[in-house]
């Protein structure tokens, strides 16, 4: 990872993700998944399945990059199909290096304005291991209440954690139907600049 990327760098750029981003994104959801403790992803998931099940239709996926160096990326898709797609279901991942600086609360709160633009009405977290302080404290920062907790549901290097089950409503995109399909090309705030991290 470029060095100066992470120095005290004022913005962190988000923006629609990119067949170009997909070596510095898999690096990232490979640090992330072979850890085993904070996505039910196996281990030792390839590279092809993880790209393709965090950027392909109708998931949307974005990075978080400063300069020029892609520091972390969003996903959001429907949470259920058919009469439950209208949640949305949201996942983040920072590149271990770069944690600690803002760069997930940026993803985080564009993911809300994202989601609100492409209609949907709430977004849920399935999986919040109980022990990913960073990941709780986060959510809730960002409006999120934990609405159920899962006993046992998750195993952290072989021994039961509970997982939590969080959930937020959207604000309805000023001037836009929040009843509109999830399938806008360019919601609302998309290619937008975030303040990051410093
Ligand atoms: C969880 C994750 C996305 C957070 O991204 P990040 O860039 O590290 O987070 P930020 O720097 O934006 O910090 C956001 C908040 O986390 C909290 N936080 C940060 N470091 C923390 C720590 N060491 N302990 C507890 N909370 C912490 C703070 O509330 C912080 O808010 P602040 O802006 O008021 O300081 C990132 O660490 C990550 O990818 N982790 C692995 C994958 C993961 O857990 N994804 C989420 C699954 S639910």
């Amino acid at each position: 990872m470029d060095a100066a990327a992470l120095q005290t760098t004022p913005e962190v750029r988000i923006r629609p993700y990119a067949p170009d981003d997909a070596d510095a994104l898999w690096a990232i959801l490979h640090a992330v998944f072979s850890t085993g403790e904070t996505y039910a992803y196996p281990t030792d998931v390839g590279r092809d399945e993880a790209l393709t099940g965090w950027t392909t239709p109708p998931a949307r996926a974005w990075v978080a990059e400063a300069a020029g160096t892609v520091l972390g990326s969003s996903r959001v898709m429907p949470n259920q199909p058919g009469q439950g797609a209208h949640v949305a279901n949201g996942s983040f991942v920072v590149a271990p290096e770069a944690a600690g600086r803002g760069v997930g609360r940026a993803l985080g709160a564009h993911a809300l304005r994202a989601a609100a633009a492409l209609g949907y009405r709430a977004m849920q977290f399935n999986l919040v291991v109980s022990t990913n302080h960073r990941a709780i404290a986060l959510w809730e920062s960002l409006g999120f209440a934990t609405v159920g907790r899962l006993p046992g549901a998750f195993l952290l290097h072989g021994e039961e954690v509970d997982a939590l089950v969080m959930h937020r409503r959207l604000d309805p995109p000023v001037g836009a139907d929040v009843g509109a399909p999830a399938d806008a090309n360019d919601p609302a705030g998309a290619g937008a600049t975030e303040s990051g991290p410093s």
